[in-house]
């Protein structure tokens, strides 16, 4: 198949782009060419600005493709411009996410038919329904076949290695440091966490495959796991113990509302969704990838990428450890 990526060198679509190339399929990718690693041999780049949306149309529109794979659509003004850029695409893969569903989560494992409470949140959620929304009638009034993806936390070399509490990288480095990391209480919420490689295999699978049209297909890892169990792979892959302290939410919320903002909006939730959707159609995927194996590739990609930042020039975490510490003694002397 001769298929276009939108995007084509952020985390998930590299690894989508080498699924492609080892099957043989021929690549062109959009995108600014702002990435530092350029894009394997045999893929063709086309270098444009999205946002720039009569380029990117005109640009597209005198292209032919089996299948376009949209990873950078945020709403559906974008959305719509993708469907002007490419009006004769045998297939649209729209990467959507399951932030669509919230929060509020309402149920483990919950499937395709979950309610879209994402929509409410007025930006990444809200944005994408919106997407899919536009994407999905455009489908049923007989315009482009799309199918809509929806991937759980995806990672791998080229983005930050996320923990519970904050988007920061300076975990790592303190895991190195042999300090140890808070955790909201005590890490125990469920999260889906997902090699790039094993959603690539997920995309490629769904590519041209005439069943998963004006579908909604979610790529998620089968088996969740708590954020303390995760923090305990980053441990394992830098070879140090793990060591945690827990805090409650609001004594985080009460030291820095905003620095531990994504706790209300995303990674203090469990969030379990079912991977039936993709199974259904494709009964052979599943993860291949070892978690541990990918969690130390994306370490070693963000050390040789100088992307880790340094714990000691950022004093919130121990101030906060040392008075949970002073707590749990003044209650143990009293
Ligand atoms: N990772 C996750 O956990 C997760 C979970 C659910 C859904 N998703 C979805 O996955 C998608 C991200 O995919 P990804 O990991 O491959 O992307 P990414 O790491 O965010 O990279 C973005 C890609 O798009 C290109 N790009 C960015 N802005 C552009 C523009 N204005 N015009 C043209 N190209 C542009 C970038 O290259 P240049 O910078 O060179 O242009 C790069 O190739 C998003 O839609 C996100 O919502 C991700």
């Amino acid at each position: 198949m001769n298929v276009l990526i939108i995007g084509g060198t952020g985390t998930i679509s590299r690894a989508i782009v080498r699924e492609l190339l080892a099957q043989n399929h021929s690549v062109t990718v959009y995108n600014r060419g702002q990435r530092s690693d350029a894009p394997p041999a045999g893929v063709e780049v086309i270098i444009g600005d999205r946002t720039n949306r009569a380029a990117y149309e005109t640009t597209l529109s005198k292209r032919t493709f089996d299948v376009a794979i949209d990873m950078i659509s945020f709403t559906a003004a974008d959305a719509a411009s993708t469907i002007k850029a490419l009006p004769n695409v045998g297939h649209l893969i729209q990467t959507s996410t399951v932030m669509t569903y919230g929060p509020p989560f309402t149920s483990l494992f919950q499937g395709i038919d979950a309610p879209l409470n994402g929509r409410h949140d007025g930006g990444y959620g809200a944005g994408k329904v919106a997407a899919d929304e536009l994407l999905l009638d455009h489908a049923q009034r007989g315009g482009v076949p799309v199918t809509i993806v929806k991937p759980s936390f995806t990672f791998g070399p080229g983005q930050p290695l996320f923990r519970q509490v904050d988007w920061g990288t300076n975990w790592i480095d303190r895991l190195r440091k042999g300090k140890p990391i808070i955790e909201a209480n005590e890490g125990d919420n469920f999260f889906q966490f997902l090699p790039a490689a094993d959603a690539a295999t997920a995309y490629v699978a769904l590519c041209g495959l005439r069943a998963a049209h004006q579908k909604i297909i979610h790529i998620v890892n089968p088996m969740p796991l708590t954020w303390h169990e995760w923090h305990g792979l980053a441990a394992k892959a830098v070879g140090v113990p793990l060591q945690t302290v827990s805090v409650p939410w609001d004594i985080l919320a009460a030291a820095d509302a905003k620095r531990y903002s994504a706790l209300t909006t995303c990674l203090g939730h469990t969030q379990v969704f079912s991977p039936q959707s993709l199974i259904d159609l494709v009964p052979s995927w599943r993860p291949r990838v070892p978690l541990d194996a990918a969690v130390a590739e994306t370490i070693d990609w963000l050390t040789q990428n100088d992307r880790i930042e340094n714990s000691d020039t950022d004093m919130l975490e121990d101030r906060i450890i040392a008075a949970m510490q002073q707590i749990r003694g003044s209650i143990h002397h009293a």
